[in-house]
């Protein structure tokens, strides 16, 4: 949910007038109630009574970009509205077209830039976390082992051994989640910073393979590797996969393919009763014979399809992600002022987090006041 009753109180509290659509956050655990209560106007979806569209001038969005294809009144909101969420920007021309053909402002979170003053907006390190988090919890419940040590009457039980593929966000909070549960935990990533990272989370690290074609870093992010480089990366991890319970699967390059890390000939290393959870899922997968959203078998092993790890935890994913959007939009906007009965949004094309995240743009023939958000 982009706005929480929390986050409605914040912007209110700023001059915004926010709407919020009937049984938005139900899903997430917040009632309609509590938004009227911080302050927020309730409209109907859809059918009689949800001509709001027509006057709203920002509109708050989780999947932005369904919203845009799949809810026809996104086409009664007026030129030069701004639409925040996730448009997934990445070879999405027909979107763009679609956006700039309605004159619309579209600011894609996905293009959030890494900097320190954009820390408290980054929707995908909130939501990362929250796969990491979770990946590990569905690994431990469908795992035949115990994850911690155990000393027991009928004698000691072996820590559970946890692989992670790619220490960025979500690998990170894998980490830290297995460890908790008492895991053994090994990381491989290929950017020299995470080693630190991950030995200071109490993980060992897995040496990137040494090879001249070592794929390089981009802001932060690591660049997509060779076919021999992951050939290598391969044959390395063979060995780890021969050794561990469980594998969390994290590696991303943005807008590419997800790195192919595991290959079937590799998983019949792995001890039957193993797991693998891929939450590269979406982007073709770390581990060949993922799929989005259920659970297949291969060679006694059970490959977990992680997409959308974050609805499960729908309380919490949607705290974080409206404080990431009130965030950006505060940054946005100039509150309220004697002269403007409204606060006002004006974007700065020269402000690194707006050029960042402009996805379409509109020149609005003047600025827009702050009306609303679905
Ligand atoms: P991501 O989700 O794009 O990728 C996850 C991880 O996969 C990355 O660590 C990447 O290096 C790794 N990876 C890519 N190819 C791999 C391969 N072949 N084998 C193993 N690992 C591979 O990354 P995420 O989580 O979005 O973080 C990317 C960077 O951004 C990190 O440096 C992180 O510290 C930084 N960051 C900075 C923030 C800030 O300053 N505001 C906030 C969040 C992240």
């Amino acid at each position: 949910m982009a706005a929480t009753p929390e986050t409605v109180r914040r912007l209110t509290a700023k001059g915004c007038s926010l709407s919020v659509e009937r049984g938005a956050g139900q899903a997430s655990g917040y009632d309609d109630d509590a938004y009227r209560d911080a302050g927020a106007a309730l409209v109907e979806a859809k059918g009689a009574g949800s001509d709001h569209w027509s006057h709203t001038d920002v509109v708050l969005a989780v999947q932005a970009a369904a919203l845009v294809r799949g809810r026809p009144e996104f086409d009664s909101l007026p030129a030069g509205a701004v639409l925040l969420g996730l448009l997934e920007p990445h070879g999405n021309d027909d979107l763009k077209q679609q956006l700039q053909s309605r004159q619309l402002t579209g600011l894609a979170l996905e293009l959030l830039p890494r900097i320190s003053r954009a820390q408290a907006m980054d929707v995908l390190s909130s939501q990362a976390n929250i796969a990491g988090y979770k990946a590990v919890l569905l690994a431990a419940a469908a795992l035949d082992r115990y994850v911690p040590m155990l000393m027991t009457a009928a004698g000691t039980i072996q820590p559970a051994r946890a692989l992670v593929l790619g220490a960025g966000v979500a690998g990170l909070q894998a980490l830290a989640t297995a460890r908790r549960l008492g895991a053994v935990v090994y990381v491989s990533d290929v950017r020299a910073a995470a080693k630190e990272q991950v030995e200071s989370l109490g993980g060992r690290f897995i040496e990137p393979p040494e090879l001249e074609q070592k794929p390089g870093e981009t802001g932060g992010y690591a660049q997509q590797a060779s076919e021999a480089f992951l050939a290598e990366q391969r044959r390395q991890l063979t060995e780890q996969l021969a050794l561990a319970d469980m594998v969390i699967c994290t590696a991303q390059v943005p807008g590419r393919p997800a790195p192919r890390l595991i290959d079937d000939a590799m998983l019949q290393h792995m001890r039957p009763g193993g797991v693998v959870v891929d939450l590269a899922v979406a982007q073709g997968g770390n581990c060949e014979g993922t799929e989005a959203g259920t659970t297949v078998w291969r060679h006694g092993v059970q490959l977990i399809g992680g997409d959308g790890l974050p609805c499960t935890v729908a309380n919490h994913a949607s705290a974080l992600y409206a404080r990431n959007l009130a965030a950006l939009l505060e940054h946005l906007i100039t509150p309220a002022t004697a002269d403007d009965a409204a606060p006002v949004l004006r974007l700065d094309l020269e402000d690194p987090i707006v050029a960042g995240c402009l996805f379409s743009h509109h020149v609005s023939p003047a600025p827009v006041a702050v009306g609303g958000a679905a």
